[in-house]
């Protein structure tokens, strides 16, 4: 079984990545509750967090009842990335996780995310730095590579596993890529396959059905599955993967009263946590997907989508239940 330092893992580990304002607290536990083994905050900013910056800090709350939870990271100064550790810690996280893997522009300008991909060196130090600088477990997510013509991933994991990291989680994309084409999972094999790999390769990137994470743990042999588009909106999706592991069968969808219960729930924590402005705004984003398949829906989500009020966007969530109550999932 897969372990990341001394947390044991069930056999082929389902994640939940890493997503910038979708992986908070509360989706956090929702995604725990139906299956999640391990999962991860959004990303948080070295610079933010030494700044005392206010929605970095927010980003560091945990629940006990989401554990093992590791909290992810980004930067590309050595001393920030280390105040940064220090700060962490004290969240008592289970892991520190290293970004090396965000495409996005104001990052990768200032060689943090996936930027860090040009500098394999400079990514080697800071991990190696961070390691000795904490006792926690750290990992690593990053991409194959900065481009087509660089994708180094077997020796940059092998570098990173020899500095101390204890679990690498490869998205199958470089960053020229952003989230273009298809995630390619050959490399990740081959980082699995180099014989010198001790810790485990949990392979990232387009795993959107069951059958998917099936072949990438019969077919290219990883040591677990990190999964973030197909959770969003959709918690079920890990309950789900495990019960075609076990059956080789699918699962019935979720009825309506479990998605408005998990909807309800999802905007009450979300409010509980962040208060009510920031919890009805950011919740939005995952009520296409509890509510998709249900035909001329677009009244009801425009109801839970443009208010400002908690009070109406329950309200929508009663008339969904009160109007399909009956609808059946395909
Ligand atoms: C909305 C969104 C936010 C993301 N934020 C982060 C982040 O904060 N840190 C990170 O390492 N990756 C982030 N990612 C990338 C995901 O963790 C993941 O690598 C990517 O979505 C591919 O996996 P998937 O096909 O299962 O979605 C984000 C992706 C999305 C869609």
């Amino acid at each position: 079984m897969p372990k990341i330092g001394n947390i044991e893992l069930p056999d082929f580990p389902l994640l939940l990545a890493p997503m910038e304002d979708v992986s908070d607290p509360p989706f956090r536990a929702l995604c725990k509750e139906q299956g999640a083994d391990v999962v991860y905050t959004e990303f948080i900013s070295s610079e933010g967090l030494i700044r005392d910056a206010a929605k970095s800090v927010l980003k560091l709350d945990i629940y006990e009842k989401e554990r093992p939870v590791g909290i992810q990271i980004f930067g590309a100064e050595l001393d920030s990335m280390l105040q940064a550790v220090d700060i962490v810690e004290q969240s008592n996280p289970d892991i520190i996780d290293i970004n090396f893997g965000c495409p996005v522009k104001k990052v990768v300008c200032k060689n943090a995310g996936a930027g860090i991909l040009r500098d394999i060196p400079l990514m080697v130090k800071l991990t190696e730095e961070i390691v000795k600088r904490t006792k926690l477990p750290v990992t690593v997510k990053t991409r194959l590579g900065w481009d087509s013509d660089s994708i180094k991933i077997v020796e940059v994991a092998e570098r990173l596993q020899d500095v101390g990291i204890k679990a690498i989680s490869i998205h199958g994309r470089t960053r020229v890529q952003m989230y273009k084409g298809e995630a390619d999972w050959k490399p990740i094999a081959e980082v699995k396959n180099n014989q010198r790999m001790q810790i485990p390769v949990f392979g990232n990137g387009d795993v959107d059905t069951p059958e998917a994470a099936v072949r990438m743990r019969d077919d290219f042999g990883l040591d677990g599955a990190m999964i973030g588009r197909a959770s969003i909106g959709y918690p079920w999706f890990f309950k789900e993967v495990k019960h075609f592991f076990r059956t080789g069968e699918h699962m019935a969808p979720p009825s309506m009263q479990e998605r408005v219960d998990a909807a309800r729930r999802h905007l009450q924590m979300s409010i509980d946590w962040k208060g009510e402005k920031l919890g009805v705004f950011e919740t939005r984003r995952h009520y296409t997907n509890y509510f998709k398949g249900i035909p001329h829906f677009k009244e009801h989500r425009m109801k839970m989508v443009t208010s400002d009020d908690a009070v109406d966007v329950f309200a929508a969530f009663d008339e969904v239940l009160e109007k399909f109550g009956d609808f059946q999932f395909a």
